[in-house]
C-alpha cells in the first residue's frame, strides 16, 4: 500500500507519545488518590486512560494496517480484550451518579483501572506493542 512516509513518522511519534502519557498517568493515579482532594486530578487522569483504550488503539491499529503489520489480528485482538475489560469496569463502578449530579466511587474505579492496565500492559508492550514499534522503525523510518 501506498504511504507517505513522513506522514506516517509523525504519527509514529504520536503513538509513542501516548504509550509515555499513559505510564506516567497510572504512576500518577496511585499519587492522586493518596489524596482526597485531588478527585478533579483523578478524573482528568481517567479521561487520559479512556483515551488510551479509544484513540492510542485506533492509531496503533492503523499504522499496523497501513504499513502491513504481519500480526494485525494479534494486535486487534489483545486490544479488544482490553477494551472489553475497561468497559466492563467502567459498567460495573458507573462512577458518575446522575442523581447527585455527582461522581463517586472515583478513586476506586480510577485504582482498579490503573493496576489492570498496569498488569495488561506489562504484557502488550513487552510482546505486540514492542514487535509492532520494532516492525514501524524499520519500515518507515530506514532507507
Ligand atoms: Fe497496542
Ligand atoms: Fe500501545
Amino acid at each position: 500500500m501506498e504511504y507517505n512516509k513522513e506522514k506516517l513518522q509523525l504519527f509514529f511519534l504520536k503513538v509513542e507519545g501516548q504509550h509515555e502519557k499513559i505510564n506516567k498517568s497510572v504512576k500518577d493515579i496511585y499519587d492522586a488518590c493518596a489524596k482526597p482532594e485531588e478527585k478533579e486530578v483523578v478524573l482528568e487522569l481517567i479521561y487520559t486512560l479512556d483515551k488510551y483504550v479509544t484513540e492510542h488503539f485506533k492509531d496503533e491499529e492503523f499504522l499496523a494496517e497501513i504499513t502491513g503489520f504481519p500480526k494485525l489480528d494479534f494486535l486487534k485482538k489483545d486490544h479488544e480484550y482490553f477494551r472489553a475489560v475497561y468497559y466492563r469496569l467502567r459498567y460495573h463502578y458507573n462512577y458518575y451518579d446522575e442523581n447527585a449530579k455527582d461522581y463517586k466511587y472515583v478513586c476506586m474505579f480510577a485504582i482498579h483501572l490503573a493496576k489492570t492496565l498496569e498488569e495488561w500492559l506489562k504484557f502488550h508492550l513487552k510482546t505486540l506493542d514492542k514487535e509492532l514499534v520494532k516492525y514501524l522503525q524499520e519500515k518507515i523510518f530506514e532507507d
